[in-house]
């Protein structure tokens, strides 16, 4: 665990892991992603508890919370699969708690109170995307430090639609970190990206400050993504084209 890894995991400590929404989000993060992606919500849990045997696995022992959650990502993705034709298909999770997609898709998974979240896309449309979900509201103090550049906090601001901003920064670089590792198979921290986001667009470009992975014969040097605020849940979506 290096420093950057550790700092952040003791901030994250002190983020509720509450994600509790007083309204639900209606299928606004479709229109954050291609027209190529499958996008699957949900707002409520699913009664039957239905895993394959490697999603058994991946969940391991766990509190009902966490449980419930998984599956009904897990049926999140199913059905997201099958809108791409993929049937009755197994999610796994690889060894650094990445979904594990058939061949020739890649995919992500959110998930917090209230909301649960898949999508996915055939590679040939696709390179890789990430999808993060977080409550509106600001991140608790020392959060927004440990997570952003002094040069990213001097954009931040409340919009007058009432959007915090810190969250969107935060949740756009989660979203770029769950595209990024499925090619690149390594950790990149909060402050290996320059993030910049424009409010008005709604798009956000994170700019690499590490060397990243070869995608289609070149070099990747940013990712770029689209947010939304959606009845008081922040949505992100980061997308690298194939
Ligand atoms: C992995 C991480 C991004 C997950 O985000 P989160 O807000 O904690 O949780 P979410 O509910 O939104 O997402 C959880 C899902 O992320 C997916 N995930 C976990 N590790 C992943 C990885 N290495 N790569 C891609 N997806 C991953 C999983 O599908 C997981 O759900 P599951 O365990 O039920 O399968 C976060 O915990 C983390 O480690 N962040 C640090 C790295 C980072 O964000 N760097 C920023 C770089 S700019």
């Amino acid at each position: 665990v290096n420093a950057t890894q550790h700092r952040y995991e003791v901030a994250r400590r002190t983020v509720p892991a509450d994600c509790r929404t007083p309204r639900l989000v209606r299928g606004a993060l479709g229109d954050l992603l291609p027209s190529t992606a499958a996008v699957t919500e949900a707002r409520r849990d699913i009664a039957a508890s239905e895993l394959f045997a490697v999603e058994e696995a991946a969940l391991g022992r766990a509190v009902e919370s966490r449980r419930r959650e998984f599956v009904t990502s897990r049926a999140c993705a199913r059905k997201a699969l099958r809108k791409l034709g993929l049937s009755e298909v197994a999610v796994g999770s690889g060894p650094h708690g990445e979904p594990l997609w058939p061949d020739g898709v890649i995919g992500s998974i959110t998930h917090c109170r209230g909301y649960r979240a898949a999508a996915v896309a055939r590679t040939q449309a696709v390179a890789s995307l990430g999808i993060d979900a977080a409550v509106d509201r600001p991140l608790p103090d020392g959060v927004l430090r440990s997570v952003s550049s002094a040069r990213e906090r001097t954009h931040l601001a409340v919009t007058p639609d009432g959007a915090h901003m810190d969250t969107v920064l935060f949740s756009a670089k989660e979203a770029v970190y769950k595209a990024w590792f499925p090619l690149a198979r390594r950790w990149l921290g909060f402050d290996d990206v320059e993030l910049s986001i424009d409010v008005a667009a709604g798009t956000f470009r994170a700019e690499l400050l590490v060397k990243g992975p070869i995608v289609a014969g070149e070099r990747l040097t940013e990712v770029s993504g689209r947010w939304t605020v959606d009845a008081g849940i922040v949505l992100t979506a980061a997308v690298i084209d194939g």
